[in-house]
């Protein structure tokens, strides 16, 4: 069919036509979000699952509600190397300079403005090019101990914003890679702001081990934070996934070949989009049937193989390949330690150290206790149709 009205949607954080099964984290969201206007305390929320399931696409989607209903959003994706409050400097002066306008906000402003610029100074933050031009307030935010300064910035930025009649929200996605510091930073940022009903909220996304993290950082973490699951989509969110774009469109899908392609996504987000989208442009009738499913397979598979799985493999040394690898040769995970150990020859305490590396890139977590699985859907069958080309 034309693929210039092809309604599929393949790639990170893409919004996909029919969000479908979504709708009880969305509202959940949206509750949030209005009682934050209110200063009525309100969780924040920290969405967990694999790769691909559509957590940035959630991301989105808040800020977007957020913004509707009068709140100020800052939006940051953890990298890997730069500290927390590197990324929060800029986008904290562009919240305050927007609130610095409205007339009633106008003192607070000022005072979380000279607390930014305290906090610039403890951490020697660069400033890139914007400029800060109030004085530093002494004794505030400018200890140099994260723990404490964090709290301060965020009291005054709350502050600010309740004197606006606004709120404030903040939303970071890949969260796994902040570092422990930052992370128990921003927590005890958030239970401060809590605690004084300040209208400031919190949305992250992240890979499974971040409640594990979260909890390692701050024990209270488990009362401050929601973690809505995001998984892969029931048989009947992700028929609708598919079925509905479809129809919008003005054409139609017959049921077994609906049926072909939960089969094999198995209700996984990335991949219905990536389904659809191949099998869209195969079809030559504006019926989708079964035969062109099939059709479809082949393509399908090598955009995933060459897109969305392989960025993820080439993140890793031959080393740390090796033991994937053994991983998928031992079926469907999770998998013990031990018996990756055994696979390789080694025993599970001289592999410790690589298989932390690899949790420490996102490729794969730890469920339960000596247990690992990967955090990309279905990477051992990747590996497996792959394995003459990778090693
Ligand atoms: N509820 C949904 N229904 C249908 N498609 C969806 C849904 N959520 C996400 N998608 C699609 O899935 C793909 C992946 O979404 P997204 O990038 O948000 O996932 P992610 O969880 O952030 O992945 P990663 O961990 O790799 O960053 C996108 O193409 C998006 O359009
Ligand atoms: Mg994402």
């Amino acid at each position: 069919m034309d693929p210039v009205r092809n309604p599929f949607a393949p790639g990170a954080g893409r919004r996909p036509r029919e969000l479908a099964g979504r709708q009880a984290i969305v509202e959940d969201a949206r509750v949030a979000i209005e009682r934050a206007m209110l200063c009525k305390p309100s969780r924040s929320q920290i969405f967990l699952g694999l790769r691909g399931v559509g957590k940035t696409v959630l991301l989105n989607t808040v800020e977007h509600m957020a913004t509707e209903r009068g709140h100020l959003t800052s939006s940051i994706e953890a990298p890997e190397n730069k500290s927390l409050g590197e990324q929060l400097l800029p986008r904290i002066h562009q919240v305050l300079r927007k609130l610095s306008i409205i007339e009633n906000a106008k003192g607070k402003t000022f005072d979380a403005m000279r607390a930014l610029k305290s906090f610039a100074a403890a951490f020697r933050l660069e400033y890139g090019d914007m400029t800060i031009s109030v004085d530093p307030e002494v004794g505030v935010a400018d200890s140099g101990d994260l723990e404490n300064d964090l709290p301060e910035l965020f009291v005054r930025v709350g502050d600010a914003a309740k004197a606006a009649g606004k709120a404030w929200t903040l939303l970071i996605d890949e969260i796994q890679y902040l570092s422990e510091k930052d992370f128990a930073a921003l927590i005890a940022s958030l239970h401060k702001t809590s605690q004084k009903d300040l209208p400031v909220l919190f949305f992250g996304a992240g890979l499974p081990q971040v409640a594990a993290l979260s909890g390692d950082a701050k024990s209270y973490s488990e009362r401050l934070f929601h973690f809505p699951e995001v998984g892969a989509l029931s048989d009947k969110d992700a028929i609708a996934a598919i079925r509905q774009p479809i129809l919008d469109e003005g054409a139609m899908i017959d049921n077994d070949a609906l049926a072909e392609i939960i089969l094999k996504t198995r209700g996984y987000p990335y991949f219905l989009q990536e389904w659809g989208h191949q099998t869209w442009n195969l079809a030559s009738d504006n019926k989708i049937t079964l035969k062109d499913t099939q059709q479809a397979e082949a393509t399908t598979l090598a955009r995933l193989d060459q897109g969305f799985f392989k960025v993820r493999f080439n993140r890793l040394t031959p080393k740390e390949r090796e033991y994937v690898i053994a991983m998928a040769q031992l079926g469907n995970g999770p998998y013990r330690s031990s018996d990756i150990a055994d696979a390789l020859g080694e025993t599970p305490q001289s592999l410790g150290p690589r298989r932390a590396q690899i949790i420490s890139k996102g490729m794969i977590y730890s469920p339960s206790h000596g247990d690992v699985a990967f955090t990309v859907p279905m990477f051992n069958e990747y590996l497996l149709r792959n394995l003459a080309n990778l090693s």
